[in-house]
């Protein structure tokens, strides 16, 4: 058998590469309107930065980063030696650490300065158990905006993902967005103390995993999928009744702007998100048609700690990242299907042999011209030559001729009226080397105009 993608991942086919590409070009254009630039960041980092940024406690670092070493220093390793921390590198299991990361090195949020709005799209890597919607190397589209503290950024970077789901094609009323507020370095700690007692109050009702969770961050209890876990957790403190003045004032200033803005929400007071950065505001988009049981398509929140945790001055920011795996379910659950990737708008068929370095020159001139035109290079019989453009989805095929180029001349076919006229090919070419001489791209129309009207 031929070798097979490894475990938990999978590949684009043309059809699929040309979506993700599509869906990448979408989002970026609706969060330019928004102010966001691109960012690109390394694949891997120190090891160290998601375990100061992420937390050494969460899952994503305790277990499931792909973690990277070269030759010679596996060898080290495997000699009994040791390696020096800054050669201890992970792939990257998600986008914020890498980009804040950048932010602090570059200094791209100047004292003062305006706020920095970056947006990215990659691959990112967990060792989790592949299940639907659950792989070992994913992609995601995401934005940080570094520099600003108002709520009116957390409202923005929210419609904004609403926005962009709606444009893709998942249905609005497929998706459930939900909120809360995580509070802050000064009401969290106390809060977090009220959950810790609550549960050690429940030990013998909460699984092992929760109870061991409940020393570092109790508060990841609220996520554990455990029925029994989750019924105590039902009575639990919540953090709604906990939080400061400040962040009080924060959370409700965010909820106004999103019902101003018409954008319907609930709030999830158990919503806490599997990563430890998150101060403030955190959200979530879940959609349940098509998805099983990994029904999250994006999520992000405010980390207002995350650049001073990885060494940089004290700078808050906020961000998302969605799966774009997920969101491939939620469309093909909403019927919407990739569109194919193979097309050209002109194909240039051959009669015979004979007229097959014409037919080269020709398809090479539509292309200097801008347009996608595309010939049978193996020779095959005009009717295999006909099937190709049609796989092509071939709008028009130019049919050359001995006889026809004898006088100058080629078939023009339109594959969708099936209307042939003769045109005169000198003239064309002509045409054709005016645009590519003005560096001018003829459109798809225009060129359905040259080979019409052209006698
Ligand atoms: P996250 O919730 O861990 O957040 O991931 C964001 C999205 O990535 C998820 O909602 C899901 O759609 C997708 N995703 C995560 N893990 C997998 C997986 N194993 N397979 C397929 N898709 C997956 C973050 O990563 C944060 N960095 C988001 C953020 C940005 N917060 C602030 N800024």
């Amino acid at each position: 058998m031929a070798m097979q993608a490894a475990e938990g991942t999978r590949d684009f086919l043309p059809d699929e590469a040309a979506f993700w590409l599509h869906f990448k070009e979408t989002a970026f254009s609706v969060f330019a309107r928004y102010g966001y630039v691109p960012i690109e960041t390394p694949i891997f980092e120190q090891t160290d930065l998601f375990v100061r940024g992420i937390g050494e406690a969460t899952d994503v670092v305790s277990k499931e980063m792909f973690t990277a070493v070269s030759g010679e220093n596996l060898k080290r390793l495997i000699d009994g030696g040791t390696i020096k921390s800054k050669s201890r590198l992970s792939l990257r299991p998600e986008g914020t650490a890498g980009v804040v990361r950048a932010v602090a090195q570059h200094d791209l949020v100047p004292q003062g300065g305006a706020p920095a709005k970056l947006m990215y799209a990659g691959p990112m890597f967990r060792a989790e158990r592949p299940q639907k919607g659950r792989q070992r190397q994913f992609n995601q589209v995401g934005v940080e905006c570094l520099g600003a503290e108002e709520p009116t950024i957390d409202a923005e970077a929210i419609i904004m993902l609403m926005r962009f789901y709606e444009t893709i094609g998942i249905p609005r009323e497929s998706m459930r967005l939900l909120i809360n507020s995580m509070g802050c370095e000064k009401c969290r700690p106390a809060y977090r103390e009220l959950v810790r007692s609550y549960m050690n109050e429940h030990a013998d009702e909460l699984c092992e995993t929760c109870m061991t969770r409940a020393e570092i961050n109790p508060l990841r209890a609220f996520d554990c999928k455990n029925e029994g876990c989750a019924h105590v957790m039902e009575s639990a403190p919540k953090i709604s009744d906990h939080l400061c003045p400040d962040c009080r004032e924060h959370y409700e200033a965010v909820k106004t702007y999103l019902d101003a803005a018409g954008v319907a929400y609930e709030e999830d007071y158990k919503l806490v998100r599997g990563l430890d950065y998150y101060t403030r505001t955190v959200f979530e988009v879940q959609v349940d048609n098509g998805m099983g049981s990994q029904n999250a398509i994006g999520g992000g929140g405010r980390y207002d700690k995350l650049v001073e945790e990885v060494g940089g001055r004290p700078t808050p920011g906020l961000g998302f990242a969605l799966g774009y795996e997920r969101c491939a379910l939620a469309l093909q659950a909403a019927g919407v299907e990739f569109p194919r990737a193979q097309r050209c708008d002109l194909f240039v068929a051959c009669v015979d042999d004979s007229v097959h370095a014409e037919a080269f020159s020709l398809v090479q001139a539509f292309r200097d011209a801008g347009q996608s035109a595309d010939m049978d290079h193996q020779k095959r019989s005009l009717k295999s030559q006909f099937k190709l453009a049609d796989k092509l989805n071939a709008s028009m095929v130019a049919i050359l001729g001995p006889d026809e180029l004898s006088e100058g001349k080629v078939k023009v076919r339109n594959m969708t009226s099936h209307a042939e006229r003769l045109v005169d090919l000198a003239a064309v070419k002509a045409i054709l080397a005016k645009f590519s001489s003005e560096g001018a791209v003829l459109t798809p129309e225009q060129m359905r105009e040259v080979l019409t009207e052209v006698e």
